[in-house]
C-alpha cells in the first residue's frame, strides 16, 4: 500500500499494480500445498505427493491438509468416525434434487444443492468461532459424496441409496452410487483404492481458479456451504476441473489413433485447445498424472483396457514431441488420463468434475480455515483501472434520437 504514494500528480490516485488473471500477484500466504511448476512438484504440508498417494488413505490426507500434520492412529479413528457420522443428508436435500430435470448436469445440481445445505445449518454462519468452522468442515467433507452420489442417482432415475457407515469412504461413495437390491453393497478393493489415491490427487493445489473462489467469497464472511458452492461453480468450468470431461469428448472426437496426427494439427493452427494439456502452473509433466498412469494400470487389470487409453497415449507421445507443444511446455495435466480411468471404473463423463469436487472440497476448506484465522486477510476487493467515459449528463429521452 505504501506504493501508493508514489504520484504523479494530485489527481493520481497512486502507483498499483495491474496484474490480470493474478498471474504474478500472491493473495497470500499459505503453508498448506507447495508446487514448483517448472521441476513438476507437488506436496501437501511438506509431503511428497507420490508418498502419500501411495501411503495413506484419502481421509488421513484430508486431515494432513487441515490440520498440518498426519494423524497418529487414535487420532484417525477419531476422524474417521466424525466424517462418517456426518454423512447422513437431511431428508429436505433429497427434495432439492429431485427439482431438477433428468438431464440436469451433476455438477450444476452438486453446486445448487451444497448452496442449499446453507440453509439447513444456519449455525455455519458463525465463521469466526473455531468450534463450528470445524464442525461444518466434518459435515462438508461427510457429506459432499452422499450430495455428488445422489446427483448421479437423481439423472439415471433410480432410488438413492443411503450412506452405509461400515464402509470406508471410497467404498461408501460406490455403495451409494452403485448399490442395487443386493442387502450389503462389496466395493472391488482395487477400484475402491484406485478411487482413493485419485481423491488424494485431487486434494488441494494451492490458489487456483476454485480456492481463490472460496477464499474470496469466504473473505466475506459467508458461510462454508456458500462458499464451498461458488468453489464447485468456478472448478465446473471447462479450464479447470470441467477439463477431464472435455478430454473423453475429445478423445470420442478424435475415435482412432491413426487420427492423432490431423487432430494435432487442427490443435496447432489454433482450431481447438488440446484438453487435458497446459497448466498455468506446470511447465514440466504434472506430478499427478504420473500417479494416474500407474494407478490407471492397476485399473485396467480389474476391467480391461479402456479402448481409449491407445488413443490418449498416442497424442502424448506425438504431442510431447512436436515444436509447438514443447516450445509452450504444454505437457499432460491431471486430466488428461484421471477420465479414461474413471470411464474404466464405471462412471459417466458428467459425473468426472463431481469426482474433483468431493476430495477438493478438503483443500477449499483447508485454504477458507486459513485465511479466516489470517490476521493479514481483509475482504477480497481487487483495484481496477478504468477505462470508461469521463462524467456526461444524462441526455432526456426525447432528445436522444431514433
Ligand atoms: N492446447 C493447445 N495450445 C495450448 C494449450 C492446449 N491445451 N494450452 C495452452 N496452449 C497454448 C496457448 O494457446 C498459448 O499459445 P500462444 O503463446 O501461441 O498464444 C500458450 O500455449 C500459453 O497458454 P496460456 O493460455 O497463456 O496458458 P494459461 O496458463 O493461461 O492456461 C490452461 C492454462 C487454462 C490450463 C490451458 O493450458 C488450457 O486451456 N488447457 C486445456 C484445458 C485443461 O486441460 N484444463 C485443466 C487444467 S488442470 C486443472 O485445472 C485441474
Amino acid at each position: 500500500m505504501d506504493l501508493r504514494q508514489i504520484k504523479s500528480g494530485a489527481e493520481d490516485t497512486g502507483l498499483m499494480t495491474y496484474d490480470p488473471a493474478f498471474m504474478n500477484t500472491s493473495s497470500c500466504r499459505s503453508a498448506i500445498t507447495f508446487i514448483d511448476g517448472d521441476k513438476g512438484i507437488l506436496r501437501y504440508r511438506g509431503y511428497p505427493i507420490e508418498q502419500l498417494a501411495e501411503q495413506c488413505t484419502f481421509l488421513e490426507v484430508a486431515y494432513l491438509i487441515l490440520f498440518g500434520e498426519l494423524p497418529n492412529q487414535p487420532q484417525l479413528k477419531e476422524w474417521i468416525g466424525e466424517i462418517t457420522h456426518h454423512t447422513m443428508l437431511h431428508e429436505t436435500s433429497k427434495k432439492f434434487l429431485e427439482g431438477f430435470r433428468y438431464d440436469a448436469h451433476p455438477m450444476g445440481m452438486l453446486t445448487s444443492t451444497v448452496a442449499a445445505l446453507s440453509t439447513v445449518y444456519p449455525d455455519s454462519r458463525q465463521v469466526l468461532d473455531a468450534e463450528s468452522r470445524l464442525l461444518q468442515i466434518k459435515r462438508l467433507i461427510g457429506k459432499m459424496p452422499t450430495l455428488a452420489a445422489f446427483t448421479y442417482r437423481h439423472s439415471v432415475g433410480y432410488p438413492y441409496v443411503y450412506p452405509d457407515n461400515d464402509l470406508n469412504y471410497a467404498e461408501n461413495f460406490m455403495n451409494m452410487l452403485w448399490k442395487m437390491v443386493e442387502p450389503k453393497y462389496q466395493a472391488n478393493p482395487v477400484l475402491a483404492r484406485a478411487l482413493d489415491i485419485l481423491f488424494i490427487l485431487h486434494a488441494d493445489h494451492e490458489q487456483n481458479c476454485s480456492a481463490n473462489a472460496m477464499r474470496a467469497v469466504g473473505s466475506a464472511q459467508t458461510d462454508p456451504f456458500l462458499a464451498t458452492a461458488a468453489a464447485c461453480a468456478a472448478l465446473s468450468g471447462p479450464l479447470h476441473g470441467g477439463a477431464n470431461e472435455e478430454v473423453l469428448k475429445m478423445l470420442d472426437v478424435i475415435g482412432s489413433k491413426d487420427k492423432v496426427p490431423a487432430y494435432i494439427e487442427k490443435v496447432k493452427a489454433g482450431e481447438f485447445k488440446l484438453m487435458g494439456f497446459g497448466h498455468r502452473i506446470y511447465k514440466n509433466y504434472d506430478p499427478r498424472a504420473k500417479v494416474i498412469k500407474w494407478a490407471a494400470d492397476k485399473v485396467f487389470e480389474v476391467t480391461g483396457r479402456n479402448a481409449k487409453l491407445d488413443i490418449a497415449l498416442e497424442l502424448e507421445r506425438i504431442a510431447l514431441e512436436d515444436e509447438y507443444f514443447v516450445k509452450r511446455k504444454l505437457y499432460p495435466n491431471v486430466d488428461f488420463y484421471s477420465g479414461i480411468m474413471y470411464q474404466a471404473m464405471g462412471f459417466k463423463p458428467e459425473m468426472f468434475t463431481v469426482l474433483f469436487a468431493i476430495p477438493r472440497t478438503a483443500g477449499w476448506l483447508a485454504q477458507w480455515q486459513e485465511m479466516i484465522t489470517d490476521p493479514e486477510q481483509k475482504i477480497a476487493r481487487p483495484r481496477q483501472i478504468y477505462t470508461g467515459h469521463e462524467i456526461r449528463d444524462v441526455i432526456p429521452m426525447e432528445k436522444r434520437g431514433a
